[in-house]
């Protein structure tokens, strides 16, 4: 599905590459961790992978298609339709709702939300288990409770590729097993999933793993 070649990335300034040559493939339903150290290179790469910042070299095809010098209107583009980005912080807006959150992708297009948005919001907090709590705000619910508001709308829009960055880096380690639950059912159910975790037991429940250590893949 992404196939990423001899990537690498440098921050002005930086002395070393945060993310050095590279080369990582992902497939249609993989659960793929990565680990390492703090400052080894992680969430740069997972940027990478997900489009969100551009390599300076190498290059990232996605269904065989390069997209890592595509024009940044077309990225964006891709990015809405294809992959989904969650984080450590949840990013939930706390004067709406659950379900007005899970909106939020929604919001920017011409024509206001209809009955098809509404259901596929519905739809995605049934899927992590907030079926019951459409009505509440961020400030109402439990943090891991936030945490799967951001998972459902992230993949409101129907992307089939998840990637996570440290999703239970701001978690106690019960609440933190749950929301690796629901990326297993998630995954189960056809998601493709990769999640940064420096976690090692978290890093083991999915299909493979990989190790970065000072911007390689050990
Ligand atoms: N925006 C940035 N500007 C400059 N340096 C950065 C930036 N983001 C990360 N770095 C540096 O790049 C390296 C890799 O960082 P990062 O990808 O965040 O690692 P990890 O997620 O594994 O902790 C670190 O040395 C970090 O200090
Ligand atoms: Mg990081």
């Amino acid at each position: 599905m992404l196939y990423a070649k001899n990537i690498s990335k440098f921050y002005q300034g930086a002395e070393n590459p945060a993310v050095r040559d590279v080369t990582l493939t992902v497939r249609q339903g993989d659960f793929l961790s990565i680990t390492g150290r703090s400052g080894s290179g992680k969430s740069t790469l997972l940027h990478v992978l997900s489009s969100l910042i551009r390599p300076d070299s190498g290059s990232l095809l996605l269904e065989g298609k390069d997209i890592a010098c595509a024009t940044d209107r077309e990225r964006t583009r891709l990015r809405k339709e294809k992959f989904a980005v969650v984080f450590q912080q949840h990013h939930l807006l706390p004067y709406l709702s659950a379900l007005e959150n899970v909106l939020l992708p929604f919001l920017d297009t011409v024509k206001p939300v209809g009955e098809r948005e509404l259901a596929s919001a519905r739809r995605m907090l049934e899927q992590v288990r907030l079926a019951g709590r459409e009505g509440s705000r961020p400030g109402q619910l439990s943090g891991g409770e936030q945490q799967r508001v951001a998972i459902a709308r992230a993949l409101a829009g129907g992307a089939r590729v998840l990637f996570a960055d440290e999703p239970t880096g701001n978690l106690d380690s019960a609440t933190g097993e749950a929301i690796i639950a629901l990326l297993q059912k998630l995954n189960h159910e056809g998601l493709t999933v990769v999640m940064v975790t420096h976690n090692p037991e978290f890093a083991r429940c999915g299909n493979r793993a990989v190790t970065m250590a000072d911007g390689r893949l050990a």
